[in-house]
């Protein structure tokens, strides 16, 4: 049987990504299938070349560029698509035609924390600024919005006293390595048509 293919949607230092191409090496019905990058520096660009995968730089004019991505995308037959610390905002036809069928990880419990400009550490720093004693991850579908989809999933951590951003981002990157590839190949295996 021909293999799911899945996009990664990546800008960051690629651990989510990385643990995502461990997850699914071998795996009989889904395979990753092209990596996707807003910069040619970002170091997921070498764990796709030492893992063989496609690899594509893509800029803020060819994301919304329809036929561009659409070319992009179905030269690689893909099916899926998870953004594992992607910065820029995904395109409504992108959200349109990838309805249920597109996942952000987001490093705190939304509606909390989220949206434009709460990327990466500075998300740590507001929860620990905040109070909060409870951070966490939220897995959810992609819409239009900065991490505003439906959420598919979410689990907590606790933030301790003595916390700062790096600490905290290290406890919610363990919880994202772990739920992060098996949401993924659950959500891949149920598609409606596999
Ligand atoms: C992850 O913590 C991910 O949740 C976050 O970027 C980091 C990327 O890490 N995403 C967001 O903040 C999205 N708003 P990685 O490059 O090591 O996978």
């Amino acid at each position: 049987m021909k293999k799911k293919k899945i996009a990664i949607f990546a800008s960051g230092t690629g651990s989510n990504t990385e643990q995502l191409i461990k997850h699914f090496k071998g795996h009989p019905h889904i395979q990753i299938g092209l990596i996707i990058s807003s910069s040619s520096k970002a170091a997921v660009v070498k764990l796709a070349e030492e893992n063989d995968i496609p690899f594509s730089v893509v800029n803020k004019s060819l994301l919304s560029n329809n036929s561009y991505m659409n070319s992009l995308l179905n030269l690689y037959d893909i099916e899926f698509i998870v953004l594992a610390g992607f910065i820029m905002l995904i395109p409504p036809f992108l959200v349109k035609q990838f309805d249920r069928r597109m996942i952000n990880i987001h490093p705190a419990l939304l509606p909390k924390y989220g949206g434009r400009g709460m990327f990466g550490l500075a998300v740590h720093q507001a929860v620990i600024s905040s109070g909060d004693q409870l951070s966490g991850i939220t897995i959810h579908y992609v819409n239009e919005m900065y991490d505003q989809g439906k959420t598919i999933f979410q689990t907590t951590c606790k933030v301790d006293r003595r916390d700062n951003a790096e600490k905290l981002s290290k406890k919610v990157l363990e919880l994202e390595h772990k739920y992060l590839p098996e949401w993924t190949e659950k959500l891949v295996m149920e598609m409606r048509y596999f």
